[in-house]
Order: C-alpha cells, then sequence, then structure tokens
C-alpha cells in the first residue's frame, strides 16, 4: 500500500489546478496526482475558445453581475446560484493568477488580455490564446506542479473507489505499463476525472473521456446529480465530430442553411450566432430534420450546415482561430479562407456529475456530506451551469473551483490520519474483476458492443428526447448490458494490455449512459439541453429541481434536491 496525504483523480484543469492551490498552501502535504493519460494529454488541452472574466479590457460596462445573470439565464434558472455568484465574482482574480504563472492569453495592442464575444455572453468578457486556450493554461499548471513536486503517477488506470463507512480512503490503481495493481491511501481523495462524451457515437470529446470517475461513484453507491442534462456543441466538424471552436462565430462566423439563409435569425434574432450551445444545437438540428441540410455534393436534404468565415479574411483567420483552419483542412479537406465548413451539432459537455459543495465537498444527498471525499471540474455538478454551459464558463469552472477544492483540501487534511483498510481485500477483489474479463469466452469484440452502446444512446437520447424513445433505449440498454458479459479480450498479457482498459472503460460507459438515459426518462419538462418533444415547456412547479440518480445493477433510484436561488427569478429564457 503506497500513502499519501492527499490523492487528486485526473491531470486536467481542475485536479492540476487544485494540487497547484495545495501545494501553494500547505507545502508540506504529500500530495499525489493519478492520471490515466499523460496530464497535458488531458481533455483539457483540447479546450479551444477561451476562458469568461469581468476583466473589463474590451468592455468596461461589464459587471460579475452580468455575468453571473448570463450564467443563470444561459442554465435555463437550474444554476445554483451561490455558486454562480462565486464563480462570476472570482473569475478575474483566476485569470491574472493564471497570467501570472505564465500563461500566454492573447493581448490588445495595448498589452492588456484580449477578450472575444460568446455565445449568451452579454459582453465580449472571453479571454484566451488565439483558439488553444485549454493548451496554453494547462501546459503552464502542469509546469508548476513539476516545479511544487507533486508526484504524478501517470497512465495509471483507477479501477475503483474505495468507500467505507461514508469516509473516501484511497483507490485500486491498475498499472497500465505492466498490469500491476496497487492501493493508493490517502486523508482525502479527490476526483477530477473530466467528462464521458464518448458514451455517444460523436463527440468533441478525446478517447479518454469515458466517465468512469462518475462510474466509481455510482459503483461506490453515491448518487450523481442531473445526469440528463448533455451539451451538443453547435459546431462540430463533419463527419469527425470534433470541435471548431464558438469562437469562430465570436469573431464573426455565419451559420447557413441549404437555401443560404442565415437561419439564426428564426430561432434567435437578437443573438443571433451567438445564442447559446442548447438552441444554436436544437436550430441546426431543426435546420437538417426540416431537409434544409446539405450534402457533399452541396445539394439540400443533407446532414451538415455551413459555418462560413469567407468574409473574415485570410488574417483574421490565421490570427484568431489557426487551430480550427488546421481542423478542417486537415481533417475534411476544407480551405476556410475559400470555403465554407460542413458541420452539426456534436457531444461536448457533461452538465451534471458528482454532487458537490461550493467547496468541493462531495454530497451524499441534500444535507449530508460524503467524508474526506472532493470534487471539481468536469466531473462534478456544483451546479454553475445547470440545464446549460455557457461556453468559456467550463475553463473557468476548473479553475475557480480547482482551487477553491485545492484550498479546501488544505485545510482539511492537517488535522486528519491515514484510514485504515484491507489492502488485501480490495487487490484480490480487483484481481478478481480483470480475471474475469480474462476468461470470458463469448465472441463478440469489445469495439463492436461498443459501437451498440453508442449508437443506441445517441439515437434514444439525443437532441431531441420523449418517452417512447428513452423507453426503446433502455430496453435495449438492458440487453447490452448482458452482452457485456460474453466480450472475448485477445490479450491475455500484462505489459501496455489496453484491451483490459477498454474493456473496464466500456463497463464506464455503459453505466453513465443508464444514468443519463433514466435521469432523462424521468425529466417530464424541457429545460435548456434536456428538449423532450411529448413535453415542450419548462415546468417549475415540478422540476424546478436537480435530479439525483443513485445506481444499483438492478434499478437506479431517482431523488431531487432543491435548486438554490439569490438574485434571479425564474423567468420565460428568450434571445
Ligand atoms: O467552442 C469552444 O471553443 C468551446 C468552449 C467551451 O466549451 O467552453
Amino acid at each position: 500500500m503506497i500513502d499519501h496525504d492527499v490523492i487528486i483523480v485526473g491531470g486536467g484543469l481542475a485536479g492540476c489546478r487544485a494540487a497547484l492551490e495545495i501545494a501553494r498552501t500547505a507545502p508540506y502535504l504529500n500530495v499525489a496526482l493519478v492520471a490515466k493519460t499523460h496530464p497535458i494529454r488531458s481533455h483539457s488541452v483540447a479546450a479551444q475558445g477561451g476562458i469568461a472574466a469581468t476583466l473589463k479590457n474590451v468592455d468596461d460596462q461589464d459587471t460579475w453581475e452580468a455575468h453571473a445573470f448570463d450564467t443563470v439565464k444561459g442554465s435555463d434558472y437550474l444554476a445554483d446560484q451561490d455558486a454562480v455568484e462565486i464563480l462570476t465574482q472570482e473569475a478575474p482574480d483566476v485569470v491574472i493568477d493564471l497570467e501570472h504563472l505564465g500563461v500566454l492569453f492573447s493581448r490588445l495592442p495595448d498589452g492588456r488580455i484580449a477578450q472575444r464575444a460568446f455565445g449568451g455572453h452579454s459582453h465580449n468578457r472571453t479571454c484566451y490564446a488565439a483558439d488553444k486556450t485549454g493548451h496554453a493554461i494547462l501546459h503552464e499548471l502542469y509546469c508548476n506542479l513539476l516545479r511544487f513536486g507533486v508526484k504524478i503517477y501517470e497512465e495509471w488506470y483507477v479501477q475503483r473507489l474505495i468507500l467505507e463507512d461514508n469516509q473516501a480512503k484511497g483507490v485500486v490503481v491498475y498499472h497500465i505499463q505492466d498490469g500491476t495493481l496497487e492501493v493508493l491511501r490517502a486523508k482525502a481523495v479527490m476526483f477530477a476525472t473530466g467528462g464521458y462524451g464518448r458514451v455517444f457515437n460523436t463527440t468533441s470529446n478525446d478517447f479518454a473521456s469515458t466517465g468512469d470517475g462518475l462510474a466509481m461513484v455510482a459503483l461506490a453507491g453515491l448518487p450523481l446529480e442531473d445526469m440528463e442534462f448533455v451539451q451538443f456543441h453547435p459546431t462540430g466538424l463533419y463527419p469527425a465530430g470534433v470541435l471548431i471552436s464558438e469562437a469562430v462565430r465570436g469573431e464573426g462566423a455565419y451559420l447557413v442553411n441549404s437555401d443560404g439563409d442565415r437561419f439564426m435569425a428564426t430561432y434567435a434574432p437578437s443573438r443571433m450566432e451567438l445564442a447559446p450551445r442548447d438552441i444554436t444545437s436544437r436550430a441546426i438540428a431543426t435546420e437538417i430534420r426540416q431537409q434544409r441540410g446539405i450534402n457533399l455534393d452541396g445539394s439540400a436534404g443533407g446532414p451538415f450546415i455551413y459555418l462560413d468565415l469567407r468574409h473574415m479574411g485570410k488574417e483574421k483567420i490565421m490570427s484568431r482561430v489557426p487551430f480550427c483552419w488546421e481542423e478542417s483542412h486537415r481533417l475534411a479537406g476544407v480551405d476556410a479562407v475559400y470555403e465554407p465548413i460542413p458541420v452539426r451539432p456534436t457531444i461536448h459537455y457533461s452538465m451534471g456529475g458528482i454532487p458537490v459543495t461550493v467547496n468541493g465537498e462531495v454530497r451524499r444527498n441534500a444535507n449530508t456530506l460524503v467524508k474526506s471525499f472532493f470534487a471539481a471540474g468536469e466531473t462534478a455538478c456544483v451546479s454553475v451551469h445547470g440545464a446549460n454551459r455557457l461556453g468559456s464558463n467550463s475553463l473557468l469552472e476548473c479553475v475557480v473551483f480547482g482551487r477553491r477544492t485545492g484550498l479546501a483540501i488544505a485545510q482539511y487534511v492537517p488535522t486528519q490520519t491515514l484510514p485504515e483498510i484491507d489492502e488485501q481485500h480490495y487487490l484480490t477483489a480487483a484481481t478478481q474483476e480483470i480475471q474475469t474479463l480474462l476468461d470470458q469466452k463469448g465472441d463478440i469484440r469489445i469495439g463492436q458492443l461498443r459501437q451498440q452502446v453508442q449508437d443506441c444512446i445517441t439515437e434514444y437520447c439525443g437532441v431531441f428526447r420523449s418517452d417512447a424513445l428513452i423507453t426503446e433505449g433502455l430496453r435495449q440498454f438492458k440487453l447490452l448490458k448482458n452482452v457485456y458479459k460474453t466480450i472475448r479480450l485477445d490479450d491475455q498479457g500484462t505489459v501496455w494490455n489496453t484491451e483490459i482498459l477498454e474493456a473496464l472503460e466500456l463497463r464506464s460507459l455503459m453505466i453513465v449512459g443508464e444514468m443519463i438515459m433514466t435521469s432523462a426518462l424521468h425529466r417530464k419538462e424541457s429545460r435548456g439541453a434536456h428538449c423532450r418533444e411529448d413535453y415542450p415547456t419548462r415546468d417549475d412547479a415540478q422540476f424546478l429541481q436537480h435530479t439525483l440518480a443513485l445506481y444499483t445493477p438492478e434499478a437506479i433510484h431517482l431523488d431531487y434536491m432543491p435548486v438554490t436561488i439569490t438574485r434571479f427569478q425564474p423567468q420565460e429564457r428568450k434571445y
């Protein structure tokens, strides 16, 4: 057994920012960060468009209250407003702190940090590093962790959360390089394991975004909050699904249908291409459904619409969104200076997750916390995004709540002692789990089942949902759960056995997928990203509350938790 004061699982922005805060506040603590990829390959590195903060460098009329209102309205009033106030008030400070750490933000001519427009934001407040903002931030944070001597376990897969008597005590880890298993024990455990885009068949997320942290928490008997709220990003490159940043529209690009119309005039006339993502994604999906999508030969009735940058000119395209130009060129053969980019909605972000307080403490329910367990970032639900996140608020969430969680851990741990753990019990269970997979005699390959799972949830719980669709999806999912017991692994070795890893990740995808569909089935209203065609309006009387879904292998049980409202009473949401 290996002991640390603190174990952080996940090497993305939230995990790295928390580790940095602990190292700065309590440098004598022994902090370990465990990640299944190298930290700078975490999905945060792919964040493009920017990080919101009311620096007022471009618009001196901006205020944190305006940022808070935009966020709450964007969330369709499901966000917890106390958390949103913290997010928006602390934003300028965390961005300046990143600047001091060495993050190379893009500049205004006078040298101050540049800020651009983003969907759903009423002022130009998104700070950026061209269209590689996540890359710029994550690299600096990682360098700082090396400077502070944080122990990093890279390419170790966390297989299980050790939770006993309502206390997190450590994790069981699988070393991908050689197949060894270890128990890591700590006085505090933090999950910053990111999202689950790979549950769906088209996503902007990287291959590692398989919801492992969420699944482990669910298996440990803790609830997940608001899992029905899954964000489609409006502009995934067709057909790959990778992200073409909202920054492109922030810099002036148009969305155009097969008639050549800027159709957003019909759906959000005051915001056009810069409406929030739920509205823009539904608008695109509606255009495609109504045969105003485009085919590769340019004819009508196809599966995508155009993102047109041509009027922006080469200089602006190459200086502000060079990576999006490169992606389109490399992956779709489109030169965006001269041709429109084919795009359609792609799964991008999970609004729900592990329920936490504003200090990152994990909740068992509305009134009870889990001892020694913390979470932040996309895997957590604090809930600043409610039913729909505004672009450029997620990097912000990672650094604001990563910092706060790190500070809370640094204050908590010095009074704690290492917990008792029956190490052999956990090693035996983890070994057996892997051996069972290796011994399975079926004939279905992991990739086949994964595809069926992804196709099922995409078809039955996508942009438009209904009772009939989700019920059918859940019926098919039940059958797929049995198929998991018949997957065959060819690789029986211990060195870089990525089949074992993929089988464990598939288990995560299936648990998370079932949680999403079950939560979606029971929310009989339309709010934010959750669009029920059989319940087309928002129903505050019944559903202005957070869903808590509790997993058991037999069934998922649902409970609800109140929404915190401080200064913005729910109103009709129009743009
Ligand atoms: O479009 C983007 O650049 C994504 C930003 C975000 O999800 O916050």
